[in-house]
């Protein structure tokens, strides 16, 4: 029997969609005002699929995957510019769908154990990008 369960974690940051290789009006004409710089309220939200373990009726211990998030994500992310100030996201136009698979990819060592897990990453209340691995 396989279920899924999630954690949500979030994280303030500032970023700015500008393509370094383009001109400012080329950069305004793909993205509007999101290239100036400014800020989001971001949520993170993972969700493991797994079988439950007898032993403790869970898939996963959930204060772990907390652990996980915070570790490997929320400390680096927190209050930075993602644009330049993560080592790992340099090179990468900080987009919610970029974030969701460079958060993937972060916690895809840490996630050995579960048969699947995805990645979902709010940048607006109304808005997210999710990924699960599928490349
Ligand atoms: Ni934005």
């Amino acid at each position: 029997m396989k279920l899924r369960v999630s954690r949500r974690e979030s994280f303030n940051a500032a970023h700015q969609l500008s393509d370094p290789n383009l001109s400012d009006s080329e950069n305004h004409q793909l993205f509007g005002k999101c290239t100036n710089l400014h800020g989001h309220n971001y949520v993170v939200e993972v969700v493991v699929s797994g079988q439950v373990d007898p032993a403790t009726g869970y898939v996963m211990d959930l204060k772990r995957l907390s652990d996980l998030i915070c570790e490997e994500i929320i400390e680096q992310v927190d209050h930075r510019n993602l644009n330049t100030d993560v080592p790992w996201l340099h090179g990468r136009l900080p987009t919610a769908e970029n974030l969701a698979v460079a958060f993937w990819d972060r916690l895809k060592p840490r996630l050995q154990n579960a048969t699947r897990f995805a990645v979902r990453v709010w940048e607006t209340e109304k808005t997210w990008a999710e990924y699960s691995g599928d490349g």
